[in-house]
């Protein structure tokens, strides 16, 4: 269904959540919606609001949020990803959609909320605002006074508003979005992000007055029990989340 010269990442997240679902992979992303459902309590007519950021380039942010809104959608919750990388966004690819109109028009008041709200097809009740082009100055933008407004509307809209965002030791982005939710998750890549690294992480958002929810522990190895048998990750706590 979904061809272009992304197939492999479009048929990995289609074949993980949709398609061939991993069992394991499909009760870690369910455990992580449930998480948070219970971190952010519930209130009429107010759309919860995640953002996911990380320390580091290709930690993969984008794989755990775009996963993420699919577990949420699927639950039959109106949901709506936020792409808020303006300087390398890629969750259009995952759905191969197109980034001409999105964030950055918003926001710079080029376009309408209307004019840059796709649907994802194939996926029921999930919407894609995608970056928009690429503009010269992300971070001034994601600080602006459109941003408020934008979410605004979008909680009268959705249950659910995830955030993609860039990597926060990197690039501010993220700084100037995280007290603009109800909750940041951090994702940590297995064998890739260094403690220290999370720890920067997690202080720079601290600075930012950001509540964090927890770490997302991505590309986790599934353990193997003495029967040499693969069982499911479990977490012990919403500090402890791990995803495949
Ligand atoms: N759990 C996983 N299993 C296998 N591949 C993964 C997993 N998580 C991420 N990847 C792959 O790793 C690459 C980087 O992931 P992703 O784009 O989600 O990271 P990111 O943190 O959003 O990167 P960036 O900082 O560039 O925005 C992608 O090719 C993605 O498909
Ligand atoms: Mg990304």
């Amino acid at each position: 269904m979904f061809f272009n010269k992304n197939a492999d990442i479009i048929n990995r997240t289609f074949d993980t959540i949709i398609k061939k679902p991993l069992f394991r992979v499909v009760e870690a992303y369910k455990a992580l919606r449930t998480n948070i459902m219970f971190s952010i309590p519930a209130e009429e007519n107010r759309a919860r609001k995640v953002l996911f950021t990380s320390a580091n380039p290709g930690d993969g942010k984008t794989t755990v949020s775009v996963n993420t809104a699919i577990t949420f959608a699927q639950a039959d919750m109106r949901v709506v990803i936020v792409d808020a990388d303006l300087r390398k966004p890629t969750t259009h690819k995952y759905f191969n959609m197109s980034a001409k109109k999105g964030l950055s028009g918003i926001l710079s008041g080029q376009n309408t909320l209307e004019e840059c709200l796709q649907t994802v097809p194939g996926v029921e009740n999930l919407y894609l605002i995608a970056s928009g082009i690429l503009p010269p100055n992300p971070s001034e933008l994601l600080s602006g006074k459109y941003v408020d407004r934008l979410f605004q509307k979008l909680e009268e809209m959705f249950d659910v508003i995830i955030v993609d965002t860039p990597p926060v030791t990197v690039v501010s982005d993220a700084l100037s979005l995280c007290n603009r939710v109800d909750g940041v998750l951090v994702v940590a890549s297995n064998n890739k992000t260094s403690y220290p690294e999370l720890q920067e992480a997690i202080k720079n958002l601290e600075f930012a007055d950001a509540k964090i929810l927890g770490v997302v522990f991505n590309r986790a190895k599934a353990r193997v029990s003495t029967r040499g048998k693969k069982y499911n990750d479990y977490y012990s706590s919403k500090e402890d989340l791990q995803l495949n």
